[in-house]
């Protein structure tokens, strides 16, 4: 995984469908009401522009917001852009245990937006996010599953004239999209893995971006069709 943080920016992803989930969806479901201090953990935080504009508002009793991200330069302008006194920015890879075990059972919170199609082995990411989730803790997750940005870069790799600028692309196209799974497939996962599912909502999601410009920056990273949105302990 490759990613520029120079390329992807500091601020918020300026998805109607993410803002809807995070702020009225979670509402909705009462979703920062249960502790009196909430441990937050946002994994996949990238250069930290959601952790804070819309992860940390959530939480009126919070006592520390911890974002991770598998990048260290996610982490690096993470700290540079968006630091706040209640966050606390860190290197580590949801996949791997040994990155994230610190927190283990001890997470009341945990969100997760638009980071878990980059997993390989997506079960062993739930696993461990259920196992650093304190009894009665949820976890809040949003992905995209098929879209057509993957489609454009596997033209992009056939075709004569761009190929050298899409080496290796095929690491980038998520496994939900290659393989065409719906939300059964994620369903059946977390439950195996032992959550209860409190809400799951699959949905185009067809974003309109306010100018050419910013369509163009953001479509160097993604287009959305799908969204899973798993919650509950
Ligand atoms: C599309 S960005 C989303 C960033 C942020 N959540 C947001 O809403 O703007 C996905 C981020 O997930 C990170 N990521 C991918 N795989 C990861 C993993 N296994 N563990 C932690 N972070 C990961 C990437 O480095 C990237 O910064």
């Amino acid at each position: 995984m490759n990613l520029d943080p120079e390329l992807y920016g500091t601020k918020i992803i300026p998805f109607v469908n993410v803002k809807g989930f995070l702020q009225e969806m979670l509402s909705q479901l009462e979703f920062s009401r249960d502790y009196e201090k909430e441990v937050v953990l946002d994994v996949g935080c990238g250069t930290g522009g959601t952790t804070f504009h819309l992860v940390l508002p959530l939480f009126p009793r919070l006592e520390n917001l911890y974002a991770i991200d598998a990048l260290p330069k996610m982490i690096h302008n993470a700290e540079m852009c968006n630091s706040h006194p209640l966050i606390e920015y860190s290197v580590a890879d949801i996949e791997k245990w040994p990155t994230v075990k610190n927190w283990r059972g001890q997470i009341t919170k945990l969100v997760s937006i638009y980071c878990l199609q980059w997993l390989k082995d997506t079960k062993k990411g739930f696993q461990n996010i259920y196992q650093l989730l304190k009894p009665g803790g949820k976890a809040a997750i949003c992905f995209p599953m098929q879209s057509i940005f993957y489609e454009a870069m596997k033209e992009m790799e056939n075709n004569s004239k761009w190929r050298s600028y899409f080496k290796d692309v095929g690491e980038y196209i998520s496994d939900a999209h290659l393989n065409k799974r719906t939300s059964s497939y994620y369903e059946k996962m977390v439950k195996e893995v032992g959550f209860e599912i409190v809400y799951l909502n699959e949905e185009l999601a067809n974003d309109a971006f306010s100018s050419d410009k910013s369509f163009t920056k953001v479509f160097l990273y993604f287009s959305f069709n799908y969204i899973l949105n798993v919650y509950g302990k």
